[in-house]
């Protein structure tokens, strides 16, 4: 797909694509559209987060969305709310062009709104103080399928949980893992496990040159080997 392609909406259709989704965790306006002119052409999703819209606030997200518009923007809201107000805040992120939302799985089936237009991924294991998620970690990939959900966030120091929960759920669900560079989790490594996506902050924006750490970073991905990563 080029940049000058119409975006997908569905993050599925981009499996395989690109396997690197770097996380905009930045604290000053200017550098997400400097970042995001670095790595023009190259990314095909980012997530975006709290942090994203308490600097540049919602206006600031829509604007940065319609300047870069064949890039799918993923918000890492972690919502746990009641269904009612999970998908109120899941609509007016759909709003300002956000195509997929991070959401808890603890929260239950219940409590996961069904979005037409809207990808839903359930985080299901964290990468670190996961005992309580790793507890309930079946329960949450068993409704991921119940409530049309596009898959699941596994952390990527986890790759039992990640090869267990692609057996579980089969191709047709997304599996994206962060833990990657910053946290010591090789690239590659989480997709070697069966992830199809690495989120990767601080190795990427915190480097001298993120348009070639994406670069390395993507190809260290794309040629992925569970023998490096014992
Ligand atoms: P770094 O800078 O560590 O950023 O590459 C990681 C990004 O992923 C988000 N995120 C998580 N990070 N464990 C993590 O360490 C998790 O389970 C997790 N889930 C999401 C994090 O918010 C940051 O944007």
């Amino acid at each position: 797909m080029t940049a000058e392609e119409e975006m997908t909406d569905r993050i599925v259709d981009l499996k395989g694509v690109s396997r690197v989704i770097p996380a905009l965790d930045l604290t000053k306006p200017e550098r997400y559209w400097a970042l995001m002119r670095e790595l023009r052409g190259l990314v095909k999703i980012v997530k975006v987060s709290w942090v994203t819209l308490l600097t540049i606030g919602p206006e600031g997200l829509r604007k940065l969305i319609l300047d870069n518009s064949d890039v799918y923007f993923l918000m890492d809201a972690k919502l746990a709310d009641v269904n009612f107000i999970n998908g109120l805040i899941a609509g007016r992120l759909r709003e300002i062009g956000i195509r997929g939302v991070i959401m808890h799985g603890f929260v239950g089936n219940v409590n996961v709104p069904r979005m037409e237009d809207l990808d839903l991924i359930l985080l299901a294991s964290m990468t670190s103080g996961g005992e309580l998620y790793d507890a309930n970690f079946d329960y949450v990939i068993k409704i991921v399928k119940d409530v049309n959900a596009a898959g699941v966030v596994i952390g990527g120091n986890k790759p039992n949980l990640i090869a267990r929960a692609r057996a579980i759920l089969g191709s047709g669900y997304v599996i994206l893992s962060p833990g990657i560079g910053a946290q010591g989790v090789k690239p590659g490594c989480a997709i070697a496990h069966g992830a199809d996506f690495e989120i990767v902050g601080r190795a990427i924006y915190e480097s001298s040159n993120p348009r070639e750490a994406f670069i390395r970073i993507e190809d260290e991905a794309r040629r992925a080997d569970i023998n490096r990563c014992k």
